[in-house]
């Protein structure tokens, strides 16, 4: 199916009706081709999380959550070790599809923890298990929308009327089953009937697969919004210009100091809106939050191919062949420069472990 649509109308993720397929939409392919890919397979949902079909760490979360009750309904073994181990195998495979999302590693062990409790009470019962499963697949992408909503309202509740709003990558409704994380203040704000005169979004176009650009101006400007989209290196330039006042972004891992992995170039960002005193804002749903990781500097930052950066998006390669090519697809800003994390269950400031500890 392929057919261009309105990106207010898509739906990033879906199970089939007959629980035997994951429908997503394919987000290497926006905004020009709206197309959804249905997938069965363990390793065409390895490759979808991979390629960044289905990429932002809450969608990926719920991918993740779907794709192993449905891998773990099809196994054949009929005794509790036998499908528990074989479950465990879906689950490393599904966990090596990308490192740094904790969304990915948290919606798996919440499936194979439900898998477990059933198994613990009914040791015969493998198909009251595998419905647990899917239970809780359901319940992790319900949560996710109601999640968005509580960040939005949070944050708009720090907007002033004429606010100028930056954001890099796309931690939208494209990155969710809601309205986003980074993007939700801008639709609360839309809900509570401010227009394109009250309130402007920048999008860092975010080299460098271009999530700004393809994804994030493309959901923004498609809801009404009054959207502008730049080139990364711009950012500085706008922010000596006052058209700033407050910068939100989204998240894959935080770590229990309140260091910050996002979409590389997200540090550069706050850096440069600590130097222009510009408050610092980062969008996270409290499953993002990783309590074992101590500092920034323990999480695992993604290396990606060099041809994202040499041949993709141009017609032909653009940089000398063979030449060396440093890809990592986020970065850690440090705690220090965040002015507060938005989850959904409250704003939540520094000194950041202490403050997680009472949110938990
Ligand atoms: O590589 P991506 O596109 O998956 O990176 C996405 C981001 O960096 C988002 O900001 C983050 O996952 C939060 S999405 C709500």
């Amino acid at each position: 199916m392929t057919e261009r649509r309105e990106a207010m109308m898509l739906q990033t993720i879906r199970l089939s009706e007959d629980r035997n397929s994951l429908i997503i939409l394919d987000q290497t392919l926006l905004p020009g081709e709206t197309h959804y890919l249905h997938l069965q397979t363990a390793e065409e949902i390895h490759e979808a999380i991979y390629k960044l079909r289905v990429r932002g760490a809450p969608a990926i979360g719920v991918t993740a959550g779907y794709a192993l009750a449905l891998l773990g309904s099809r196994l054949q073994e009929d005794s509790k070790d036998s499908f528990l181990t074989a479950l465990r195998k879906e689950k490393d495979y599904l966990a090596s599809a990308r490192p740094t999302a904790y969304n990915l590693f948290w919606a798996l062990a919440r499936i194979e923890e439900s898998a477990k409790k059933k198994l613990t009470e009914d040791p015969e019962n493998i198909e009251a298990a595998r419905e647990a499963m899917m239970e809780e697949a359901f319940a992790i992408h319900r949560e996710d929308e109601d999640i968005c909503t509580r960040i939005g309202e949070i944050g708009f509740s720090l907007l002033k009327k004429g606010d100028g709003i930056l954001t890099h990558c796309n931690a939208g409704r494209l990155a969710t089953s809601g309205s986003g994380t980074a993007t939700a203040p801008m639709y609360a704000a839309l809900a509570h009937g401010w227009g394109r005169e009250d309130f402007c979004v920048y999008c860092d176009e975010t080299r460098p697969l271009l999530q700004g650009a393809r994804l994030t101006a493309y959901e923004l400007s498609s809801a009404g919004i009054r959207t502008t989209l730049q080139c990364d290196n711009m950012v500085s330039s706008l922010m000596a210009e006052g058209r700033i006042q407050i910068v939100f972004v989204g998240c894959d891992r935080v770590a229990a100091n309140g260091d910050a992995a996002n979409k590389i170039g997200t540090s550069g960002v706050a850096i440069l809106a600590r130097h222009y005193g510009i408050p610092f804002y980062v969008c996270a749903p409290s499953s993002t939050i990783d309590l074992s990781t101590p500092t920034g500097r323990e999480i695992h930052i993604e290396q990606r191919p060099g041809e994202e950066v040499t041949d993709m998006w141009y017609k032909e390669r653009m940089a000398p062949q063979d030449i060396e090519v440093y890809n990592p697809a986020f970065d850690v800003t440090p705690h220090e420069l965040i002015t507060g994390i938005i989850t959904e269950k409250g704003l939540v400031k520094a000194p950041f472990e202490e403050a997680f500890r009472s949110l938990f």
